[in-house]
């Protein structure tokens, strides 16, 4: 996963949902290194869970006045990563420069905190439904999946599986066809035009047509759909973040937005979309290779596998532009 990595490093990685973050400090794992965040009056902070004197876990300590203390030796840190105590020394000895943790760019949006772990500050994803009043926002996961993350994303920009894997629910599998439909490029998107899909029971008025699905990416590791019915223009978008844990390893996070009233319950709307994960999850958790082929002889595509082309060649594109691929 060696291009993707330094692609993903260079990008916000989401970290948690910002209420799961409490008073107490909680490690997170993102690209197989340990990072701990903490909350103080001046905000939320990432730093590598390691302490430089003897390596402990910080993220096994607690926050005190502000500060971050390790849990073996008590040093005390503050939120730029500067060591200001460590109860060992002698009166009037002056704490050695070097005593510093490794600090990473963090930040809250959407509902979740985000890390930068290789400090270069990129553009923060776009996503308007979140401020936009006309939408209620429903945030969904963490789901754990056994998979590296583009096959993850992969399979939500995927059209042709729904009449299969999702059968019943958002497609039939008497009309698996799925029409032409071109893919477009703006600087910060990546988006398809309005594909049909039919499926049994969009609108839970037990009538079966045709709905609209438009796919878009935004990020490496957010891509997002817009369901729009013919009928009446409601829309729902659901937006997949998926964390990169480590090899094999990722965790699914996203937020589901309606313009419209569903008539269900946040806790409905979570329900239905583990279901309908739980379903991806077997297919995606045992796809060779583990790596999403950039190279688009490898695996054999179709026309309405577009959306996912698109996807393969932006992961290439940003991996050439490191100078690793
Ligand atoms: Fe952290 Fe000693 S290991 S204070
Ligand atoms: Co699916």
């Amino acid at each position: 996963m060696l291009i993707e990595d330094q692609v993903l490093r260079n990008n916000w990685v989401v970290a948690c949902k910002a209420t799961d973050l409490k008073e107490e400090p909680k490690q997170v794992i993102i690209l197989g290194e340990r990072v701990v965040l903490f909350r103080n009056e001046e905000g939320t902070h990432a730093f590598k869970d390691l302490c430089i004197h003897r390596g402990a876990a910080l993220s096994l300590g607690c926050v005190k006045d502000g500060q971050l203390v390790c849990p073996y030796h008590g040093w005390e840190y503050n939120s730029d990563g500067k060591c200001t105590n460590i109860p060992q020394l002698p009166e009037g000895r002056a704490i050695p420069l070097k005593a510093q943790a490794i600090t990473y760019l963090c930040k809250k949006e959407y509902g979740f905190i985000w890390v930068n772990l290789n400090n270069n500050n990129p553009r923060m994803i776009d996503y308007s439904p979140f401020y936009d009043e006309n939408y209620r926002n429903v945030l969904w996961g963490k789901i754990e999946v056994n998979a590296n993350p583009p096959r993850v994303i992969e399979n939500f920009l995927d059209v042709g599986h729904l009449a299969f894997v999702h059968e019943g629910f958002l497609g039939v599998s008497e009309k698996p066809v799925i029409g032409d439909y071109n893919v477009h490029e703006e600087e910060f998107r990546i988006y398809s035009d309005e594909i049909a899909i039919f499926q049994p029971d969009p609108d839970g008025s037990g009538v079966a047509k045709d709905v609209y699905y438009t796919y878009e990416i935004l990020s490496p590791l957010s891509v997002l759909f817009t369901k729009r019915d013919p009928d009446t223009d409601n829309r729902m978008t659901i937006i997949l973040i998926v964390q990169p844990v480590a090899e094999g390893k990722s965790i699914a996070h996203g937020i589901l937005s309606f313009n419209y009233d569903t008539g269900t319950t946040d806790q409905e709307i979570i329900e239905f979309q583990d279901m309908i994960f739980a379903q991806d999850k077997p297919i995606v958790e045992n796809q060779k290779p583990e790596d999403l082929p950039l190279d688009l002889q490898v695996e054999l595509s179709l026309k309405s596998d577009r959306m996912s082309i698109a996807f393969r060649q932006y992961l290439k594109r940003l991996g050439v532009t490191l100078g690793t691929a």
